[in-house]
């Protein structure tokens, strides 16, 4: 099987490639190779190697610093899916688009269906839906996988995992604390698992959009103390910072971020025949995989 895996440098590419199954001959592209927002390029490339998968994990991730660039953020994160989609048409192979809860508003109180309307809030959700949108335009439904996620971090790459493990270790130091938001809630999701799954996608029958998360709830502050608890049962951390929880009013940014991002994932694991693992469990596997600091 012939794939071509996008952002190779992100947290998620990385693990895609750590995870390869055997048998795929894997063309990933970073920025070097691919520029996302060149839609001529992401077209070229698809007929050049004819993969059997596009797997669409590059985006623009920035989701505040998208405020300001609402273009930009729209090439990529719609340009290049529609561009790989048109081109896959014609080749006859097929895209797996990650995208991700922001295209929901969070107002609803309850988990999001796959199969319910998309309300972006902010630019950020607004480029990934038109981005599933444009995708949707040009491929036949078996040929295009939807594959929404959330608060993705892993081991490696730009993430609140990472950053609260830094923020931990500097703040206890100094003897000082930190604020996290407490009033937003949704579930993380490990680029380990997610990566397991999106290829388990690829190894699937037919299309549509799914939904894979790690199981349970969480907020940004619970999941804040649990990477300190963790971290320090991991070896990671000597102690934990106290951390206060702030109100989203708090703590403003550019973006508005959906209140209540949970995703309904029970249908889609069966879909995929897998079961899922509770955030803790998959924050554990993740706490493992980082090496411990040297100082
Ligand atoms: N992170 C989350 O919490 C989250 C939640 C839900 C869904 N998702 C979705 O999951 C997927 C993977 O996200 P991730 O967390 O792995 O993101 P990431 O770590 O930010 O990786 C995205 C990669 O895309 C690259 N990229 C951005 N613009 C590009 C361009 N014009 N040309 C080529 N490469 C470009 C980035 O390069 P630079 O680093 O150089 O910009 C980066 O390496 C994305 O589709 C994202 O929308 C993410």
């Amino acid at each position: 099987m012939k794939v071509i895996v996008t952002g190779k440098d992100g947290q998620l590419g990385q693990a895609l490639i750590d995870s390869a199954p055997q048998g795929v001959e894997l063309m990933a592209t970073g920025r070097d190779q691919l520029n996302l927002a060149d839609a001529g390029a992401c077209r070229r490339i698809v007929l050049e190697f004819q993969p059997d998968w596009v797997i669409s994990a590059g985006a623009y991730t920035a989701v505040d610093r998208a405020e300001s660039e609402p273009d930009l953020a729209m090439a990529v994160n719609a340009g290049a899916p529609g561009a790989f989609a048109e081109a896959l048409a014609e080749t006859g192979g097929k895209l797996l688009q990650v995208s991700t809860d922001f295209v929901f508003n969070g107002s609803q109180g309850h988990p999001y269906q796959p199969g319910q309307a998309m309300q972006p809030l902010g630019v950020y959700g607004k480029t990934k839906a038109a981005g599933e949108s444009a995708a949707l335009r040009s491929l036949a439904p078996e040929k295009l996988t939807i594959l929404r996620t959330s608060w993705v971090y892993g081991p490696v790459g730009k993430n609140f995992c990472l950053t609260m493990l830094r923020l931990h270790r500097q703040k206890a130091e100094a003897g000082t604390s930190l604020g996290v938001v407490a009033d937003q809630v949704g579930c993380p999701t490990s680029t380990l698992t997610l990566a397991n799954a999106c290829w388990a996608a690829t190894a699937r029958h037919g299309g549509g959009v799914l939904h894979w998360c790690d199981a349970g709830a969480t907020s940004w502050y619970d999941f804040a103390i649990a990477i300190g608890e963790l971290g320090v049962s991991a070896g990671l951390l000597n102690e934990t910072a106290q951390v206060n929880p702030l109100t989203t009013a708090d703590y403003p940014t550019p973006a508005e971020r959906p209140s209540y991002s949970l995703l309904d994932c029970t249908s889609s694991r069966q879909a995929l025949d897998l079961q899922a693992t509770h955030w803790r469990s998959a924050l554990r596997a993740v706490l493992k995989a980082i090496p411990a600091p040297t100082s």
